[in-house]
């Protein structure tokens, strides 16, 4: 499939895990990819690397997306660095393992900053651009199960992920006008970096894949496939929705 050939991406939070696997699915579709991370490290490198090597193009923006006043020139950057931008994939995010009674100021903020007001305010900038430039566009959210599944110890986080969620739906209604459309994907439980605790623990891991219909953990390229399809044209009737990639887990009920 080729499906976003002459299309450009901007993936947030893509040096790994499940932004990585995004980046080069896009790529492999045709699109030239804006990598974006935290850190200018190898990993960003690779990333750009496994993009360069699928015959589309990747350069790498380092930014950190909590910070509101580089959003703008992280759009600039990207729309210069390919001539437009298309596909906005707000895939960054952090969550800190915390008590209620324990989280602090500062990791709260860490964890709404990136998760919420860095999707928030990169959608704007790049809605801007979009409006400015009289073009339509899509953004699809890195979202989680937990925008709709409490997570106990993860407060914070799911209250960016059920954020994100009203985002989303809002922007569906207010952006439609100007051809913009807005999902997000909420992942399960993915091997990705983000739960290398989880991995390393046989105990916690075989208790959490008993709570999952298809049994195992999914991979970040089945997270990349529904990012795909959101973002393509085969979802032109598509906005305002979540999409679920969990194995089952939200929904997982069974009597033993
Ligand atoms: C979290 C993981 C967790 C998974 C399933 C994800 O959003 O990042 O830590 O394992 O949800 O609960």
């Amino acid at each position: 499939m080729n499906r976003f050939t002459g299309k450009v991406a901007l993936v947030t939070g893509s040096g790994r895990g499940i932004g990585r696997a995004i980046a080069i699915r896009l790529a492999n579709e045709g699109a030239n990819v804006i990598v974006n991370d935290l850190i200018d490290d190898e990993n960003a490198a690779e990333t750009v690397k496994l993009i360069n090597a699928t015959g589309s193009k990747g350069f790498f923006i380092q930014a950190d997306i909590s910070k509101v006043e580089t959003l703008k020139h992280v759009i600039d950057q990207s729309v210069t660095q390919f001539g437009s931008l298309d596909i906005l994939v707000n895939n960054a995010g952090v969550e800190v393992h915390a008590p209620f009674l324990e989280v602090t100021e500062k990791q709260y903020d860490l964890v709404l900053d990136v998760n919420l007001k860095g999707m928030f305010f990169l959608s704007q900038a790049f809605v801007k651009y979009l409006v400015e430039n009289k073009r339509g566009g899509v953004i699809v959210n890195n979202s989680s199960v937990h925008e709709e599944l409490p997570f106990p110890n993860f407060t914070a986080y799911c209250a960016s992920k059920g954020g994100m969620q009203m985002v989303m739906r809002n922007l569906a209604v207010e952006l439609a006008p100007f051809n913009v459309r807005v999902n997000n994907v909420a992942p399960g439980a993915i091997k990705t970096p983000i739960n290398t605790k989880l991995l390393n623990k046989p105990e916690l891991l075989a208790s959490l894949q008993n709570n999952i219909s298809l049994g195992k953990l999914g991979e970040p390229e089945d997270v990349a496939a529904v990012v795909a399809f959101l973002a393509s044209d085969d979802a032109k009737y598509v906005t305002g929705s979540t999409y679920y990639v969990d194995g089952g887990l939200t929904f997982h009920y069974k009597e033993q």
